[in-house]
């Protein structure tokens, strides 16, 4: 078992955030079935792919939160590299600089731990000790609790009202990574 990142608590419950394994490929592909069974609105999230984690796994920083044992939240960062993936590449910045914050789902049942904002702030870490220095995401401007989240944790909107992936409407977010301060 990797080391605890950090503890979320709620309720007198606490959970634990650690580094995922690509061991656990299938309970993170399992724990997203679960999460799209319950969305509201499907435009609001594009799924994850196996390939995907078994690539992050090697080269990004893919993190989950535990109830114990059991994956309940998980969240996947591709850093600051020449890939597809980035982000911020797609908008002409260099990608050696920018980490994207990828994908987020967390558990119906473990909803109000706060735990995207975790996941942000450990992504953002990351990424400076990796030396980005920005960190991209894109959000449905109707996902009111993932775009809340992003902009408590700083991200504000690089470009409004994208069609992405085929056709989605998204926010293009940007966080700014001072290797200054914290
Ligand atoms: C977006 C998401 C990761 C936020 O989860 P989270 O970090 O646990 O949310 P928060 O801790 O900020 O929750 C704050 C409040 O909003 C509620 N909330 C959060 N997401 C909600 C959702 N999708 N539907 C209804 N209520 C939700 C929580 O229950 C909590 O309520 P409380 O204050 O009464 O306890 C989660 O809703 C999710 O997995 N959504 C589906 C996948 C998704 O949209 N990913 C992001 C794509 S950009």
């Amino acid at each position: 078992m990797s080391e605890i990142l950090k503890t979320v608590s709620k309720n007198g419950k606490t959970l634990s955030i650690r580094k995922t394994a690509l061991s656990e490929r299938e309970n993170i592909l399992s724990l997203q079935r679960e999460v799209v069974n319950a969305i509201a609105n499907k435009e609001w999230f594009v799924e994850i792919t196996a390939d995907e984690i078994t690539e992050s796994a090697d080269m990004d920083f893919i993190i989950g939160a535990y109830d114990g044992d059991r994956l309940v939240a998980f969240s996947l960062t591709v850093l600051n590299r020449d890939c597809d993936r980035s982000v911020g590449k797609k908008y002409g910045f260099d990608p050696e600089k920018c980490a994207t914050f990828d994908s987020v789902f967390v558990h119906p049942e473990y909803r109000g731990f706060g735990l995207q904002q975790a996941f942000i702030e450990l992504a953002k870490q990351k990424a400076r000790e990796n030396g980005a220095t920005s960190l991209w995401a894109t959000v449905s401007p109707y996902n009111i609790y993932s775009h809340r989240n992003c902009e408590q944790r700083g991200f504000y909107c690089y470009k409004c009202n994208e069609y992405l992936y085929g056709g989605r409407l998204r926010d293009v977010l940007v966080l700014e990574i001072r290797p200054d301060f914290t």
